[in-house]
């Protein structure tokens, strides 16, 4: 893909957001066979407002990762980058699939946060890949902290959100790890720690509307 393409990319991106289209796993969701143990009516909704917190978190996944391909300077990045995506997408798909299975809807607010994601990855690959790269290493140790926190939350007995996030958690250590080995830099602690705060505003919101 050329940056235009990339481009054009983003913006369905931000198009399937808007209007819900529920993407497509390539891979079965973690959850499928779970134990089916009885859920009290707090629990699902406990849960459902948890699982909400979990896809809004990977529409943002969608948009950093697609706004970081638009602007970065190698090919190489940007291809990886574009990979990401996709492999994001299982866990977009997974969640949405858990959210209507718990009854619950997406966040009202996912269009904001993916266009200010794509701008945030936009921005963060203006600077360099070099940073850009660090700033997806940043952004998947946060989620993988964040994740754990969700699963100390999740009731015991949501058998099935539990194994997505389980699945999500080591995908995305992966994920940051990778991009270190592909040259990303580290980011200044003081960095991550606001890039931490600002996703607790999201957290924070996603969990309710
Ligand atoms: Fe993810
Ligand atoms: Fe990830």
């Amino acid at each position: 893909m050329n940056t235009v393409d990339r481009f054009i990319h983003g913006f369905d991106g931000l198009l399937r957001t808007v209007t819900r289209v529920k993407p497509e796993a390539h891979n079965p969701s973690p959850g499928r066979g779970a134990l089916d143990d009885p859920m009290t009516e707090d629990e699902i909704k406990l849960s459902g407002g948890l699982m909400r917190v979990n896809h809004t978190g990977e529409i943002c996944a969608q948009g950093l990762y697609n706004g970081q391909a638009v602007f970065a300077s190698n090919p190489e990045t940007a291809e990886a980058l574009t990979q990401a995506a996709a492999e994001e997408l299982d866990h977009l798909a997974w969640c949405r699939e858990r959210l209507d299975e718990l009854g619950a809807k997406p966040s009202l607010l996912d269009p904001l946060w993916y266009t200010a994601s794509f701008a945030l990855g936009a921005g963060a690959a203006l600077i360099s890949d070099k940073i850009s790269l660090g700033f997806v290493h940043a952004t998947e140790k946060n989620v993988e902290r964040h994740l754990k926190e969700h699963l100390k939350r999740l009731p015991e007995s949501d058998h099935a959100s539990r194994q997505i996030l389980k699945r999500m958690r080591d995908d995305e250590l992966r994920h940051g790890e990778e991009a270190l080995s592909q040259g990303g830099e580290e980011l200044p602690k003081p960095v991550q720690r606001l890039m931490w705060e600002g996703a607790k505003l999201m957290t924070t919101t996603a969990e309710r509307i």
